[in-house]
């Protein structure tokens, strides 16, 4: 926002539940400002009984657009009346805009992934390898989104098998062609598969409040082979630690988070935020730590 809330100052938001410890509006407000915008970013804490109701209000409201953070990204969407191609190929939604009187729903996660591990890593998606820890929303998002950018082979690690294979299931109905294989999360399993890996990626909550994955050793990854944690809190993960200790380039998702800030900002104004600025923002913020 370029000045002060008036008559003609319109809304974007962001629901969750809990909400309060969202960056975007931080970013979000910052980018607006900076662009002159007259819009005003808001944080709006929905509980889960009351999302249908949240929405409806937030459409009679007439707020130009919101992001959609957990536990509502997929709950949300018969609240919608148009999905893009991204939320339709990932059955999630993490940005709602009004056209008039329609709300379209869109997925920026993936695309912030790729853009980021782009720009942090200089990891570049065709023909790559690609280890997944996790296999829950966070992960579905990110697995289309690698395969849409053209990895060749995908190899899931997920605490409860049964999920990374069922996972792996909706990636081939898909992507017939990519090589996509579930493992157990446990060091047995990833050791034989991680000389193989171009990147190794962190979905899980693994990582937050100092948590670590039992027995982690990188040794065996190529010294090309590069780290995402998609954690950003702490900047510095037990897994950030480990590939730093073997030398290979990593990076947390403080740029993910900024990346699909970005794409979102886009997709409601029509114009990108100024180049930079929700990264720098965050890191201000929470602190850098790509290495
Ligand atoms: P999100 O939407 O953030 O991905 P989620 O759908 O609840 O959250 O998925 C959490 C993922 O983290 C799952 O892959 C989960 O493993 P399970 O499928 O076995 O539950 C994984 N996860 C969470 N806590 C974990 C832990 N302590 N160790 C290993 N994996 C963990």
């Amino acid at each position: 926002m370029s000045g002060a809330i008036t008559g003609t100052t319109g809304i974007l938001g962001i629901i969750g539940w809990p909400v309060e410890h969202s960056l975007s509006p931080l970013m979000q407000n910052e980018a607006l400002r900076r662009a002159g915008l007259d819009l005003v970013y808001v944080p709006f804490p929905v509980h889960p009984d009351a999302l249908e109701e949240a929405v409806k209000g937030l459409r009679a409201l007439g707020v130009c657009g919101f992001n959609v953070t957990v536990p509502h990204k997929t709950a949300v969407i018969p609240c919608l009346d148009e999905l893009t191609p991204e939320a339709e190929m990932c059955g999630a939604v993490n940005t709602v805009r009004r056209d008039d009187d329609r709300l379209i729903g869109h997925n920026t996660d993936g695309i912030g992934l790729v853009r980021s591990l782009a720009d942090d890593l200089g990891f570049r998606p065709p023909g790559r390898t690609v280890l997944v820890l996790g296999a829950g929303g966070a992960a579905r998002g990110a697995v289309l989104a690698l395969a849409a950018a053209g990895i060749s082979r995908m190899i899931v690690a997920n605490r409860t098998l049964r999920y990374g294979e069922e996972l792996c299931g909706l990636v081939r109905l898909q992507f017939p062609h990519l090589d996509v294989q579930a493992i157990s999360l446990d060091m047995s399993a990833i050791k034989p598969v991680l000389g193989a890996v171009d990147l190794l990626l962190n979905t899980t909550s693994v990582g937050m409040s100092g948590t670590a994955f039992a027995g982690l050793d990188l040794t065996a990854m190529h010294q090309s082979a590069a780290v995402y944690d998609m954690v950003y809190a702490p900047p510095c993960t037990p897994l950030l630690e480990e590939a730093r200790r073997h030398g290979l380039c990593c990076a947390n998702g403080l740029g993910m988070l900024a990346c699909q800030g970005e794409e979102a900002f886009s997709f409601w104004t029509g114009r990108p935020p100024h180049p930079g600025l929700m990264k720098s923002c965050l890191h201000g913020h929470i602190g850098a730590t790509t290495a």
